[in-house]
């Protein structure tokens, strides 16, 4: 599937962004309830063989607006910390349906898991500390499987150069904590990175596969996340019905072998967020370089609300809303003092400027910057020179629209400051 022209962001037409800028100002995070309702529609069809949970990373979009829809939809979550698991709590997830699958080891392990909340441990240190507290449990592991995928560098989380996970070398070291603590290691996870080609998932299906095969006591393999997403027009989505047909193939070929039937998991996150959301801005200021350099247009919208140009190079669509205007070629740069704040590198360079095709920007216009929902209000530089969080707005419907969180006021930013006057 490809993302043309006239497809870019999906649900925002002009005079409704207009309308959400006179009623919410920018900049702004809109989220569309049709457009995460169909993702998540699509990722509950995936083809398996033996069953299938679907759950969400929610660390693309803890927006609790974001979150009661897919819990409405039965999807699980996938919490990346204890606050995030407390936030799936408050949104009203049943603490069965939320899996901890943690960097860091928890400090609330003794809270949650007698509430119901499953736990990945991603390193031995955290298989031993679940072992000691509870002894005789069940519990999935996160393995690295050798293999890593991602759109760039910085979203590889497979291989030798990423720390998440057991080192699958190190199996045999799992293996004799739960011995000793008498755990059960119903669950085999992997994740080996973001952005992923279709034909990366087969191969990590095979590889995770080949692992579960060491452990018998494997009833569930998570084949994490990563599907890859079209943000720019004339990037190819994964198709999630091709890709899952060749996975549902490599479980139907190991229970074949093994007389084993594994349920499947997958844990999408930008997949079904990221074209869900837009954020609505402002240019502020048109400046430029002279005759051999660059034009800039400012908004007000940059690093401080999505970051993923700055840290990958990230590509994001961008409409100037000007009608009959003459097209320039233009820098988008965000509000802060930074030259990093920059909203289009190059592909994959963060440090290169790639200058956009675009109608001439005026101060005053209003600037659409779409693919949005994922990792871009949950993994902003808020606060960067003090400007505050944008609000996130969900669209129900043409026209409907409701505050989920409201822009953030300077005395909320600093109410936890303290010490001598
Ligand atoms: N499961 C685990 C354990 C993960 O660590 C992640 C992402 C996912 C699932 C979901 O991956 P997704 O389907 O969203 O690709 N911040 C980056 C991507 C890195 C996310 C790290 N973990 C971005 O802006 O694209």
């Amino acid at each position: 599937m490809t993302v043309d022209e006239a497809d870019r962001h999906r649900f925002l037409i002009p005079e409704e962004a207009a309308a959400i800028r006179a009623r919410f100002g920018t900049p702004c995070y809109v989220y569309d309830r049709g457009t995460l309702e169909a993702a998540a529609r699509r990722a509950l069809a995936f083809p398996n063989a033996f069953g299938l949970t679907v759950r969400y990373a929610m660390k693309a979009n803890s927006c609790a607006a974001v979150l009661r829809i897919f819990r409405d939809l039965e999807l699980h979550l996938d919490a990346s910390s204890d606050h995030e698991v407390e936030r799936a709590l408050r949104a009203g997830f049943a603490p069965e349906r939320i899996a901890l699958t943690s960097q860091a080891p928890s400090r609330r392990l003794e809270e949650f898991i007698p509430r119901g909340v499953r736990y990945t441990a991603c390193s031995l240190l955290q298989l031993e500390r679940f072992g000691a507290a509870f002894p005789g449990q069940g519990l999935t592991i996160r393995v690295n499987p050798g293999l890593g995928s991602g759109a760039m560098n910085r979203v590889n989380t497979g291989g030798p150069a990423s720390s998440f996970g057991i080192w699958h070398e190190y199996l045999e070291e799992a293996r004799a904590i739960a011995l000793k603590h008498r755990l059960s290691i119903h669950g085999l996870h992997t994740h080996i990175g973001s952005g992923s080609d279709p034909a990366v998932w087969t191969r990590v299906a095979d590889l995770v596969l080949g692992l579960a095969e060491s452990l018998p006591t494997v009833s569930v393999v998570s084949l994490g996340g990563g599907f890859k997403v079209a943000r720019m027009p004339g990037e190819t989505e994964t198709d999630l019905t091709v890709v899952g047909e060749a996975v549902r193939a490599a479980f139907v070929a190991f229970q074949e072998r093994t007389n084993r039937s594994l349920h499947m998991e997958i844990e999408p996150g930008s997949y079904l967020v990221a074209n869900a959301g837009a954020i609505v801005a402002t240019c502020l200021d048109v400046v430029d370089t002279g005759a051999d350099g660059y034009t800039f247009a400012k908004l007000d919208a940059g690093m401080t609300e999505i970051l993923r140009p700055s840290l990958y190079g990230a590509q994001h669509p961008i409409d100037v809303l000007a009608e009959g205007r003459a097209r320039a070629s233009v820098v988008f740069v965000g509000p802060t003092c930074e030259t990093g704040d920059i909203l289009t590198p190059a592909p994959g360079d963060s440090e290169a400027l790639a200058p956009r095709d675009v109608p001439r920007p005026e101060p005053g216009d209003l600037v659409l910057i779409g693919g949005a929902g994922a990792y871009c209000a949950s993994m902003a530089a808020v606060g960067y020179n003090s400007y505050p969080a944008a609000p996130e707005v969900m669209r129900d419907g043409p026209g409907d629209y409701y505050e989920a969180r409201s822009r953030q006021d300077l005395g909320s930013a600093l109410a936890n400051e303290s010490g001598p006057a």
